[in-house]
């Protein structure tokens, strides 16, 4: 099974970004922890990450044929990307959403979720778990 992590705009300042929030690790060991996970789960995994919904958009379309699921962090565009969430639906790849943190005890404006809807399941508030979670999740 082939999964891929898409990781949306600022996850790539991990480390940097607000760590009261987001902890103190960087994106490299994010990389590494999912690396890992994915090996525990007897499952492939590519990482991609960028700053731009549309390349988010066309690496969704472009896992259509070549992968079996998707784990997306959507990070700020969770709560604006109809596009993404019609990518999602688009492709039909099984996806699960993560959240580094608890979407739903901070702002307002971040309990609205686009992207869930194209999604079996989320996991926020679990750090870098959270991506753990979703690729066992997949794998099963
Ligand atoms: C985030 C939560 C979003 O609200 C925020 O815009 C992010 C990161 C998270 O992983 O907790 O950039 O997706």
């Amino acid at each position: 099974m082939k999964i891929l992590v898409i990781n949306g705009p600022n996850i790539n300042l991990l480390g940097l970004r607000e760590p009261a929030i987001y902890g103190n690790k960087d994106y490299a060991e994010l990389l590494a922890f999912i690396e890992a996970a994915a090996v525990d789960a007897g499952v492939e995994v590519e990482c991609f990450q960028s700053n731009h919904e549309g390349a988010i958009v066309d690496a969704i379309q472009s896992a259509y044929g070549h992968f079996d699921g998707i784990v997306i962090n959507p990070a700020a565009y969770t709560h604006t990307s109809i596009a993404i969430l019609d990518a999602l639906k688009g492709v039909g790849i099984r996806a699960v959403e993560v959240h580094l943190s608890d979407i739903n005890s901070r702002d307002d404006f971040r309990r609205v979720s686009y992207p869930s809807m194209a999604c079996e399941t989320t996991f926020a508030g679990f750090g870098f778990e959270g991506y753990a979670m979703a690729i066992r999740h997949l794998s099963k």
